[in-house]
């Protein structure tokens, strides 16, 4: 529905643009204008942008979203949350709100779809900070609040078993009203009720059964992780404190239930302790910023970014200056949902299969059951790129990921480069593709994957001038 062509930008580097016939595409009930330069959201994408997989009580990404609400707003029910905001929102959202540079790699659009130059898909959840700092404004009276956002976003990005275009996160944040310290007392009542915040998520750290290890040496803060001017030292201390216990026990209870499913089915290497540690980040609206790891089957997990907020989101969201400190995490939920639930492929969430569905029900974790493996079949594809566009490769290696999965869909499980090659005489290079087809509900026919192929291999043609080999 969407046939592309090249166009030669000023860079001299050709682009794969969408020549969208439509001047509109209906996302979620609304027509937007496309503009036909930059569009590069695509039939096979916007179908799934109503499947709100994080709304399904017995869907793994549901009950994961469920678990760690739960456990968040066990304590003093502090968290309100947002589970149903739409896909798209603006650049100002998306971006600029949150402080992202012109030229950060983020909005480019070989990651990013677009509509057109002021609407795209969310790229994360943090689209929606500023609104919902907007929202708790007046629940902030009792001196703190916070939300939670779960939401479906959209990053281009290659295809394997772990990549999909569209996967869930989870947006957290908490803030407080700062306050004077009162005449004869030592501590401005702010910095003791977040003494007392800390000590309640650390009382709830401690019922977990099997107790995280820590290791944290982001400490003392350094100047290329600095605080921020307006906070104190103490305040940057507390804030950090509570962001970080708060951050552990999301880890601890979602690896604890997995320990506990463990144990039940009697699973080899059952780990005897959690072992988590904390990195330095950088992110455009948060400062000190952050990330935590997870030690897990001989890996570190990468989990989860978060930091203090930024001064200057807040005053956009309406805050008066220094009236309010708080932190804000940001969480993918489907590599956990996965790892949870044991599903080994991701494109497994997005299946409608009952044979995957009905074997999770709300609020328990249990272990994903084969129930066939349908074979994979194998085709290459290998071309020479055209001699004057050397750079398509290293530029547009999405777009390709993109042609292939509008015409096969879920029906790759995976697209590897496994050649690179540059002809010594004549300088011409050749890339060489390999495809897998397989489908997670059936067997595919050997003339169905070679119809797939064939499509595939012409519309690379059309699209990218290349020849085949
Ligand atoms: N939005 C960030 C991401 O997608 C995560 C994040 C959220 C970091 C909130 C800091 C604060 O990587």
């Amino acid at each position: 529905m969407f046939p592309n062509s090249i166009v030669r930008t000023r860079t001299g580097l050709y682009r794969l643009y969408s020549t969208l016939k439509a001047q509109h595409v209906e996302i979620n009930g609304v027509k937007y204008t496309t503009n036909p330069k930059i569009c590069n959201v695509t039939d096979s994408i916007i179908n799934l942008t109503d499947k709100a997989l994080h709304l399904k009580e017995s869907h793994p990404v549901g009950i994961l979203r469920d678990l760690i609400e739960k456990k968040l707003n066990s304590i003093d029910k502090s968290f309100k949350t947002f589970n149903n905001f739409r896909p798209v929102v603006t650049t100002m959202e998306n971006f600029d709100s949150l402080g992202f540079p012109k030229d950060h790699p983020g909005r480019s659009k070989s990651d990013t779809y677009y509509i057109n130059e002021t609407h795209l898909l969310r790229t994360h959840t943090s689209a929606h900070e500023l609104e919902c700092f907007q929202r708790i404004k007046n629940n902030i009276d009792g001196s703190k609040a916070g939300f939670l956002i779960s939401a479906d976003v959209y990053r281009r990005d290659e295809i394997d078993k772990t990549h999909y275009p569209v996967f869930h996160q989870m947006e957290g944040a908490t803030i407080w009203k700062r306050t004077e310290a009162k005449d004869g007392s030592k501590e401005p009542t702010h910095i003791v009720k977040i003494r007392d915040d800390i000590k309640s998520v650390e009382d709830q750290l401690k019922k977990e059964n099997v107790k995280i290890t820590v290791s944290d040496d982001t400490l003392p803060l350094k100047e290329d992780n600095p605080k921020q001017e307006y906070m104190t030292d103490l305040e940057v201390d507390l804030c950090s404190q509570h962001l970080k216990r708060s951050i552990e026990l999301v880890v601890s209870e979602v690896f604890n239930k997995k320990i506990t499913s463990m144990v039940e089915s009697k699973s080899n290497d059952i780990p005897k302790q959690l072992k988590v540690r904390w990195i330095n980040a950088y992110f455009p609206w948060t400062a000190p910023s952050w990330e935590i790891e997870v030690w897990w089957q001989g890996e570190w997990l990468e989990l989860c970014g978060c930091g203090l907020i930024r001064q200057d989101v807040l005053l956009k969201a309406g805050y008066k200056p220094s009236e309010t400190i708080g932190w804000a995490f940001g969480l993918g939920l489907d590599r956990i949902a996965m790892l949870l639930f044991e599903i080994p492929d991701i494109r497994l969430l997005w299946t409608s299969d009952e044979r995957f569905l009905k074997q999770f029900s709300k609020g328990s974790i249990s272990s994903f059951k084969p129930y066939s493996k349908h074979p994979g079949s194998f085709r290459d594809v290998a071309f020479w790129l055209p001699m004057d566009k050397p750079d398509v490769h290293q530029v547009h290696e999405n777009d390709l990921m993109e042609i292939i999965r509008n015409i096969a869909g879920d029906l790759v499980e995976s697209v590897k480069l496994v050649d690179d090659f540059t002809h010594p005489k004549t300088g011409r290079k050749s890339l060489c593709y390999r495809i897998n087809y397989q489908s997670m509900d059936r067997n595919l026919t050997n003339a169905e994957v070679n119809a797939l192929q064939d499509t595939v291999c012409s519309k690379l043609v059309e699209e990218y001038g290349v020849r085949l080999r």
